[in-house]
């Protein structure tokens, strides 16, 4: 008898866990910037970029947290066009999911994110294919694709700034993976665009990509990344502090530009990167 009723305490426990978590999430609609597509801030298919924005609240209102999806790169044309049907929308924003879910950093339950809950909260789609750097004037009639990162980060920061960010307290510029790297190559552009009495700070989530030989002792990150900074004709878009000093390539690695990088920057990596593991280093 005792086993069992203290069994049944424990299912208590478990449901009322279960009930928490399932709580955690907040469905935040999308939100197209139509006015984008004339300024030709688009995504690789030319469709209009997306964000989704959950209004701060209570203590939180002038702050803003924004958060830059992840999703890899294309590194070549082939790439870049089958992107285009990216079943999460990571080319075209007509495949995006209309609503996403908040969830950890863009939670607005105090339980589950207590520094940020109430702030403004920002989750910018990615559908350019290169970490939100490329702005590529040329746009090939053959393949109809646009390269145009830098353009949509512009214009997304153009609006939200509108919408209040511009008498922002605090703002924290975020992102994961590619995301992560995009942050790097858009924080100080991001501090400026921002009045000189806001707090601005950036953090890099599982964004340090490292440039290292495959078991096989094959270059495979340094080459990938070369075709990702040829394709979308990155040379002129990244950090001329690096690009002065190496190829081009190598400027898409976090360690040739992170020290150059004047806001604050938060980098957050697990030493053993599953997915740098598993798609650069030990290729099954
Ligand atoms: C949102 O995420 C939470 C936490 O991961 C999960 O429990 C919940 O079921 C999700 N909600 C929807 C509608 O997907
Ligand atoms: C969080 O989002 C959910 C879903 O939109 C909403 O019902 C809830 O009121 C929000 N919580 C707070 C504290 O704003
Ligand atoms: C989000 O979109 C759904 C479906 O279009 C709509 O029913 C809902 O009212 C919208 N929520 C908000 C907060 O605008
Ligand atoms: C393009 O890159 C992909 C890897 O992303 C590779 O599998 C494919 O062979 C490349 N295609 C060409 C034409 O180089």
């Amino acid at each position: 008898m005792v086993t069992s009723s203290s069994g049944q305490w424990w299912l208590c426990i478990l449901v009322f866990l279960q009930i928490l978590l399932k709580t955690e999430g907040d469905l935040v609609n999308i939100t197209y910037v139509n006015k984008a597509v004339a300024k030709g801030a688009v995504c690789l298919d030319g469709s209009p970029p997306a964000y989704h924005f959950d209004k701060g609240f209570g203590q939180g209102k002038k702050n803003w947290l924004l958060n830059l999806e992840g999703g890899a790169w294309c590194n070549n044309v082939t790439d870049c066009i089958a992107r285009k049907s990216n079943i999460l929308g990571w080319g075209s924003s007509k495949l995006m999911w209309t609503q996403l879910n908040f969830t950890g950093i863009l939670s607005n339950k105090s339980y589950f994110n207590p520094d940020f809950y109430n702030w403004n909260k920002v989750k910018i789609r990615y559908c350019d294919g290169a970490s939100f750097t490329a702005d590529m004037e040329a746009v090939d009639p053959d393949t109809n694709l646009y390269f145009r990162g830098a353009r949509i980060f512009g214009v997304v920061m153009e609006e939200l700034l509108a919408k209040g960010m511009k008498h922002a307290k605090n703002a924290l510029l975020s992102g994961c993976s590619s995301g992560g790297l995009a942050v790097m190559f858009n924080c100080d552009r991001f501090r400026a665009l921002l009045p000189k009495k806001t707090k601005v700070k950036c953090f890099s989530d599982a964004g340090f990509f490292l440039n290292a030989k495959d078991i096989s002792g094959q270059p495979r990150i340094q080459e990938y990344f070369n075709q990702v900074v040829m394709t979308h004709e990155l040379e002129k878009n990244l950090p001329p502090s690096c690009t002065s000093k190496m190829k081009a390539g190598l400027c898409f690695f976090p360690q040739n530009v992170a020290q150059n990088i004047q806001t604050p920057l938060f980098i957050l990596n697990p030493a053993y990167d599953s997915w740098q593991v598993s798609s650069f280093l030990v290729i099954r």
